[in-house]
């Protein structure tokens, strides 16, 4: 029947890591520590657990994690070779080697290995490591990853002279872990369960501070809740590329099932590219199914560990407590696969999950620390805003001095209120700190608010040439489930060498508020195909900067994003009308010129408008405006009710009884 690896470790005494090391070196393929492995594969660890120090010695020495520690039975098939070392099989060419310069980011290792950064991130995962694409990356990783893809890399420092960075004091932190789900279907419930049987016992004096984020602590290490209304904040935070959450618990109720918002916590979590852990909550109720959950989240591309997948499926219930210590003991179980280390000694760096203006204690905002320790009396720049931590406080609402990686704390001392998802960071000093949030106020006020901006289909092709778009996202709304599904295949075959098409999303309807926040925080484009745009994700589109465009033609589509592909999309012209003359009078000035004696009558006319003749109901001419004056004087508009002369480029045969519009043309880039 097989043993799942954790089970099995916990058998020998060992870590799952070293036994997922072990079955590499043996040539076992395995995915994650709940995969599932053979009786007698597990068998051969167990018999070979008194030989295993032995082994270990003669082992090359690798300081590497997660690579194999003993020498591999001759039987089994070898772990990849390390450089220089003789190799049975596969009879691979020698490794290429790259050569990269110090620091690597994901972005640059995926150019060096000429691979999307996509992979990198994902192998990464693989590694237990959450890396973001613009994340430096330490040489070891560079090396063990260059290795996966079969290559040698060489990193050189980019400036030689510079002193050594001091190596860094990565320490283990806590997951945060957010649960997603449809309405109802008992997120806070469960929150509330673990809060009750875990945290309120411990609570001072009985008082519970509200500040969105708690900790639990358990033998095996603590966790990180963050209590949030759902994925909205979470793809809000992330739409300002915050992304906190290192697993997401996708909830489910038993007697309902997979629902709308079920579906779309599951694109926001696969979009952060976060693990998924599935609770099957309200499994106390009569109409509960389990096993209708497990079915409907297979077909969604969950396959629950039971039936041979990586999906970690726990039945719970929030009103009986059933199945919450085992649900909290499988958290920890995924967070010690995906080895979350911070940097203990870095500069402290905290990300805003909510904030708010409270009468007595002035800007509170709750952060999470990420890296580094912040402590109270530090300096802080936060968004446009500037402070010194006056005080800090824990989620049970204790003062505390300090708080490390992972840790939630409240924050008083900000001179204004920053927004979910902004850095706090400690800079030099007090000065520093104001000097920080002065020049992103003045940065905020010329950008007039504007969001950053995001991918379009304009912008795509430049951003493709410059190296910087290796994909193209896409959100796909329609009428029916059969024409969304046939616009989302031929849109993937446009996918080239260079640029690969993904659909972070494919479902029926109008486009809503939540397809912009996931456009926006993924950085996508949004097609309605045959849909509308409702009011609210229109204004939330026009905010994000995220662009939607309307299609009731599958073929307009393919030839839009191909041409967007290519850099072919032409920028639309806009034209504006802006007012209207009556012309009154015609004067014959110089060789053959005219000037007509005009009455604005609506709008106005400036002197760079074009303009477009009206007789009756022609159009007898269009071009640009000569000349505009008010009596003898050249000026630059007139506005209506105002009598002016304007003249008009080139030779027009005015008369009297025209009529002049005056319009503008604004290139608009093409966008989706
Ligand atoms: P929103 O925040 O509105 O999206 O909902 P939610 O997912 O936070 O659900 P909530 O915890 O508010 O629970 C909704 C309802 O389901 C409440 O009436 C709960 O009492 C009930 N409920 C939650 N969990 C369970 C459970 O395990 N069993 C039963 N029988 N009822 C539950
Ligand atoms: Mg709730």
């Amino acid at each position: 029947m097989g043993i799942r690896i954790y089970t099995l470790a916990k058998e020998l005494g060992k870590d799952n890591k070293e036994i997922i090391a072990r079955l590499k070196a043996m040539g076992v393929e395995v995915k994650s520590h709940s995969s599932t492995i053979a009786d007698e594969v597990a068998d051969r660890l167990r018999q070979e657990r008194p030989a295993a120090p032995a082994a270990k010695e003669a082992a090359p020495p690798k300081k590497a994690a997660g690579k194999p520690k003993a020498a591999p039975p001759p039987s089994a098939a070898p772990p990849k070779a390390a450089p220089g070392k003789p190799k049975a099989a596969p009879p691979a060419p020698p490794p290429p080697r790259i050569a990269l310069t110090a620091p690597v980011t994901v972005r640059r290792l995926a150019e060096g290995l000429g691979l999307p950064p996509g992979d990198i991130i994902t192998r990464l995962m693989k590694f237990g490591v959450m890396a973001a694409i613009n994340q430096t990356l330490d040489a070891d990783t560079v090396e063990i990853i260059a290795h996966e893809f079969g290559r040698e890399v060489s990193i050189g420092r980019e400036r030689p002279e510079a002193p050594a960075a001091p190596p860094k004091r990565l320490v283990p932190r806590a997951p945060v872990v957010t649960f997603m789900g449809h309405i109802d279907h008992g997120k806070t419930s469960l929150l509330d369960a673990i809060r009750r049987t875990r945290v309120a016992e411990r609570e001072a004096g009985g008082i519970t501070q509200h500040i969105g984020a708690y900790e639990v602590a358990l033998d095996k290490g603590r966790i990180t809740f963050l209590d949030t209304p759902g994925h909205e904040t979470f793809t809000a935070m992330r739409a300002r590329g915050a992304n906190v959450t290192d697993i997401a618990v996708l909830v489910v109720a038993a007697d309902d099932g997979v629902m709308p918002q079920t579906r779309e916590a599951i694109d926001h979590a696969r979009a952060a590219k976060v693990p998924i852990m599935v609770a099957v909550n309200k499994i106390d109720k009569p109409g509960a199914s389990p096993e209708k959950v497990r079915g409907q989240l297979l077909e969604a591309g969950f396959t629950p560990e039971e039936y041979g997948g990586q999906t970690i499926f726990c039945d719970v219930s929030a009103v009986t407590r059933q199945g919450i210590d085992h649900l909290l003991e499988m958290i920890v179980l995924q967070a010690e696969v995906l080895e979350l280390r911070a940097d203990a000694d870095a500069a402290p760096e905290a990300i805003v999950i909510e904030a708010r203006m409270d009468r007595g204690r002035g800007a509170v905002a709750t952060v999470l620390v990420r890296s580094g320790t912040l402590r109270v009396g530090n300096p802080i720049v936060c968004g446009p805003y500037a402070g010194k931590v006056k005080a800090l406080f824990d989620f049970r609402g204790g003062r505390v001095v300090e708080a490390g990686p992972s840790t939630p704390v409240e924050v008083l001392g900000l001179d204004g209120v920053p927004q979910p998802g902004e850095l706090l960071t400690v800079p030099a000093g007090d000065r520093e700190a104001r000097r920080i949030a002065e020049e992103r106020r003045i940065d905020r006020a010329a950008a007039g608010g504007a969001a950053v901006s995001k991918m379009t289909l304009e912008e795509l092709f430049s951003k493709i040439s410059a190296g910087k778009a290796k994909e193209l996202l896409l959100v796909i709304k329609g009428d029916v489930q059969g024409s969304v599904e046939a616009l989302r295949d031929a849109l993937v075959k446009l996918g080239t060498e260079k640029v690969a098409v993904s659909i972070l999303r494919c479902a029926v309807g109008d486009v809503n508020e939540n397809d912009v926040m996931l456009a926006a925080a993924s950085d996508a484009v949004i097609i309605g195909f045959q849909a509308r745009i409702d009011v609210a994700a229109k204004e939330l589109s026009r905010r994000e900067s995220v662009e939607i465009k309307l299609y009731n033609v599958i073929y307009e589509v393919i030839e839009d994003v191909r041409k967007a592909m290519e850099g072919l999309l032409e920028p639309a012209i806009r034209e504006t009308v802006i007012g209207r003359a009556e012309v009154r009078q015609v004067f014959r000035v110089g060789k053959g010129d005219r000037v007509a004696g005009c009455l604005v009558v609506d709008g106005k006319v400036t002197e760079n408008a074009r303009a477009r003749v009206i007789r009756g109901e022609k159009i007898i001419h269009e071009g640009t405006i000569a000349s505009l004056r008010r009596f003898k004087d050249a000026v630059r508009e007139v506005r209506g009710g105002t009598e002016c002369g304007i003249r008009l480029a080139g030779a027009v045969d005015l008369q009297e009884g025209d009529s002049i519009e005056a319009f503008t043309m604004e290139k608009v880039p093409q966008r989706l």
